[in-house]
């Protein structure tokens, strides 16, 4: 049975912009039907893992995904494999390349997703990067989608660090026609060539990209309120100082009540609760977290068999 989605096929994900609005809002459709159990797909391959960070998301949701697929995943933890003693990469993912089917990374730098997807021919996949986490925001989307009922004309409000999650967002509202703000501190915007990017995609559609420093008007009139960690992984050491900077940016009760009142939370885990976002927002009614972590699987699962074709 096909997926209708030829268009992905061998190709790799290592930014969200890499997809197209219409491949986008196709993987959301194939993963609300493979969710709700209306479609079932077959893809007896076999995925890689690959991950120089800690996960417990992208991992497991992407394990259950593909054998769910009826296909294989094998855990390459860089600890014992070759790659901890300094095999080039350019080695590593030819070698790869001649046994896996497809192969997700999750590493520092954006450039090491790129060499690896220039040396190897089966689709790779960032599954987090220092700059971009386009599985997550596939799942994002078809979160709200599932809680709003649309995505176009939406705004999302991000409050926090212009990271990773903040950047794949930027892009993946854009080409889905949703207004986006990112309130964070001085000197934690960001990535300008990102937002550039995401305000030439805006443009076509005619909705905004708004980078601020306040967060409560960032927040008014918002109908999605998304938060992440104040310190990403490998920025450990600046953790307790970036503490009083980001706490005007705290996702809390009082924050919260300026948005629209029917507005959602999201965050893509894992939380710092009391930092970021506060018990009472995580569990409160507002909250759409766990969901939010369920769809991981589904978006992914319509991301392999869109990459891998079905049988
Ligand atoms: N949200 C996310 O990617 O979680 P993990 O780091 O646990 O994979
Ligand atoms: N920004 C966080 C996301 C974790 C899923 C990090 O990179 O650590």
């Amino acid at each position: 049975m096909g997926t209708n989605m030829e268009t992905l096929k061998g190709r790799d994900l290592l930014s969200l912009a890499d997809l197209s609005t219409d491949e986008i809002q196709q993987l959301l459709h194939l993963a609300a039907q493979l969710k709700a159990g209306s479609v079932k797909l077959r893809c007896n391959k076999v995925l890689g893992l690959l991950f120089y960070k800690a996960s417990t998301r992208t991992r497991v949701s992407f394990t259950v995904a593909m054998y769910q697929l009826g296909g294989q995943v094998i855990d390459l933890n860089p600890d014992v494999t070759q790659v901890s003693r300094g095999e080039p990469l350019a080695d590593t993912a030819r070698v790869l390349d001649r046994y896996l089917d497809i192969l997700a990374i999750r590493t520092f730098k954006q450039q090491d997703l790129q060499a690896f997807a220039n040396y190897a021919r089966i689709p790779i996949v960032n599954a987090l990067s220092d700059l971009e986490h386009p599985c997550q925001v596939l799942a994002d989307l078809l979160t709200i989608q599932e809680s709003l009922g649309v995505l176009a004309g939406v705004t999302l409000t991000y409050l926090g660090d212009g990271n990773n999650v903040a950047h794949s967002l930027l892009l993946g509202c854009a080409r889905v026609g949703m207004n986006i703000r990112i309130a964070t501190p001085a000197e934690f915007e960001p990535d300008n060539k990102i937002v550039e990017q995401a305000r030439e995609i805006a443009a076509g559609a005619g909705t905004e990209v708004t980078i601020t420093h306040d967060a409560e008007a960032a927040v008014k009139g918002a109908s999605v309120i998304y938060t992440d960690v104040w310190a990403s992984m490998g920025q450990e050491a600046s953790a307790d100082s970036r503490i009083p900077v980001f706490q005007p940016y705290q996702v809390n009760e009082q924050l919260l009540s300026l948005a629209n009142a029917d507005a959602i939370v999201l965050h893509c885990l894992p939380a710092h609760r009391g930092e970021e976002i506060t018990d009472a927002v995580m569990e409160g009614r507002q909250s759409r977290i766990w969901d939010q972590a369920e769809n991981r699987m589904h978006a992914q699962k319509a991301l392999l068999v869109s990459l891998l074709g079905a049988e």
